[in-house]
């Protein structure tokens, strides 16, 4: 069809996907990154997606250690109020994962910084493995006080296997009102579909979209028999449409 036509039906004359954001696995090409204690980021070879290299994020449980344990590549201006957007990364657990009843092991976030208030970096929606299954969650209310905000987490009823490569991709339209929704995709099922809700709360600032892993069961309470985690991750990208979230 002649683009002149489609102006005549009255049709979007430019009706294309914009990627904001690719990486192939490679510790470059984030806007930041950020490990706390014994964690560590690392291009690795052989245990990849696709390409020459994925990206492998450790952390090891110190008992002596009371601060937190991020390992986590960041993406800024992943999305303001408003935005509608679609995010996707592929993650695999070791083959010898333990699945340990009470701790959840989170892989994915949005967050953002808010100088001078109550609760000044606040992760929006988070994305982790607990025990086996795939949680999620919306946030929405409003920063301060922090009892203003309101969660809601989300089971995605799927568990995830060790030592396979998994896809995750979210979708979402972030409003502080009841205008937006939220979707996630698990190895290509639709297995979160909200709508007409909150994705985020009243206060706009732009949200980063990290991933790697964040052993945020391990500050209030280390459990089991496996204080050394590892989570590879590949292939991430983020964009306007749906398919901006696969990198080809
Ligand atoms: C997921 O694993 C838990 C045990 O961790 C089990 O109770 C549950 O039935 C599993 N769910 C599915 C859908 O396989």
């Amino acid at each position: 069809m002649h683009l002149p036509s489609l102006l005549a039906l009255g049709l979007p004359a430019v009706a294309s996907a914009t990627r904001l954001f690719t990486n192939h696995g490679t510790t470059s090409g984030w806007s930041n990154s950020y490990k706390e204690h014994k964690g560590e980021i690392l291009q690795v070879p052989k245990v990849v997606k696709s390409g020459p290299t994925a990206l492998k994020m450790t952390q090891t449980y110190d008992p002596s250690y009371t601060g937190l344990y991020h390992a986590e590549v960041h993406a800024y201006n992943a999305y303001s109020h408003g935005d509608e957007r679609a995010y996707g990364f592929w993650f695999r657990l070791p083959k010898d994962w333990e699945f340990t009843p009470d701790q959840g092991f989170n892989i994915a976030q949005f967050i953002a910084q808010f100088p001078g208030m109550c609760d000044e970096w606040m992760p929006s929606t988070m994305i982790w493995v607990s025990e086996r299954t795939l949680w999620t969650r919306r946030k929405y209310g409003s920063l301060c006080p922090s009892t203003s905000q309101k969660t809601k987490s989300i089971n995605t009823g799927r568990n995830v296997t060790a030592g396979v490569w998994h896809k995750v991709v979210v979708q979402a339209k972030w409003v502080p009102d009841d205008s937006g929704y939220f979707r996630l995709w698990y190895d290509g099922e639709k297995v979160v579909d909200e709508a007409g809700v909150p994705t985020t709360i009243a206060e706009d600032m732009p949200f980063q979209f990290r991933v790697g892993l964040y052993a945020n069961s391990w500050n209030k309470g280390y459990k089991g028999n496996q204080p050394f985690r590892q989570v590879w991750f590949d292939e991430i990208a983020f964009g306007t449409e749906l398919r901006d979230a696969d990198t080809r």
